[in-house]
């Protein structure tokens, strides 16, 4: 079997998407290609994904910004998590028939679990989202399908994360400026915007000066890997999880569907962590 795998998107040129799963190719030992397929937001997508799927020569591939909502007409079945979430980065091409999956929030909850094993067996602790986009939504039903019972979102959008709550009656919601004074209640702080994204290095969504020392703090910006929040809990004595981690394991669960091989991860975990570093 010859996988033919790829990525649609725009714009994608600088994706790490390739990289990882080139490696996981020559892993597992898999024939198979991943290729960019950049769809200009200029042109037509409907033409560009009915070409696609008439040529049915691609056996998955992965769906980025800004397609993840807008391939959802397009395909046969849905996956009850990307349904939930409303968004697929993840097709299955099974005999012709296209599946929609959605990998971010499972991914990132595989790396987070991965890192730190003992959050298994603490399901009632106080986890704190920073943040109500679209990465956040997936994280929060990946933690509710895991089980977490006591989530709250703060953002800067009061409206954003109360919409983002309402379908889940369990979660709570504040603002930033009252995030900031509770901050040392909260064991798991997972912050899910782009703020502190290179070229804006020194921006930080909350101060975390009142932390508590035992907490984990989780970033998913990969650029820089240490971000200004990291540093600022790593001063404090709290844990810390870097971004680049989700972006491998959901690229680890997405590789899993289309072939059934899961990747060994820790080395390629060491070796994009380099990359990132430059
Ligand atoms: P994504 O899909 O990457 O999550 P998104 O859906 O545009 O992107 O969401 C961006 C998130 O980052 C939102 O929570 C946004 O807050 P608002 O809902 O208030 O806009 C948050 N965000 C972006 N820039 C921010 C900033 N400078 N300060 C605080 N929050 C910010």
């Amino acid at each position: 079997m010859n996988y033919e795998l790829g990525l649609i998107g725009y714009p994608i040129k600088h994706s790490l998407s390739p990289w990882i799963h080139k490696r996981f190719l020559e892993q597992t030992k898999l024939n198979g290609t991943y290729s960019i397929i950049e769809i200009n937001p200029a042109d037509s997508f409907q033409k560009a994904i009915e070409q696609l799927k008439g040529e049915s020569k691609l056996n998955g591939f992965n769906v980025t910004v800004p397609y993840k909502e807008k391939i959802i007409p397009y395909l046969d079945e849905i996956d009850e998590q990307a349904k939930r979430i409303g968004a697929v980065n993840t097709v299955l091409n099974k005999n012709g028939k296209w599946i929609g999956y959605n990998t971010d929030g499972i991914g990132y909850m595989r790396a987070l679990l991965h890192k730190y094993p003992e959050l298994m067996n603490n399901k009632d602790i106080e986890v704190l989202l920073l943040g109500a986009g679209g990465a956040a939504k997936g994280i929060l039903h990946a933690l509710l399908h895991h089980g977490y019972e006591n989530i709250t979102i703060a953002n800067r959008s009061l409206q954003r994360a109360e919409a983002l709550a309402l379908a889940n009656e369990s979660v709570k919601v504040l603002s930033l400026n009252e995030i900031e004074k509770a901050i040392g209640s909260y064991r798991l702080i997972i912050q899910t915007t782009s703020v502190g994204m290179k070229p804006n290095e020194s921006a930080k969504i909350i101060s975390l000066q009142s932390i508590d020392e035992q907490a984990i703090v989780s970033d998913i910006v990969y650029q820089p890997l240490m971000t200004a929040i990291l540093k600022e809990a790593k001063q404090q004595g709290a844990k810390i999880h870097f971004g680049h981690s989700m972006l491998l394991y959901q690229a680890q669960y997405a590789f899993e569907i289309w072939t059934n091989e899961r990747p060994e991860m820790d080395a390629l975990d060491e070796e994009l962590k380099k990359v990132l570093e430059g």
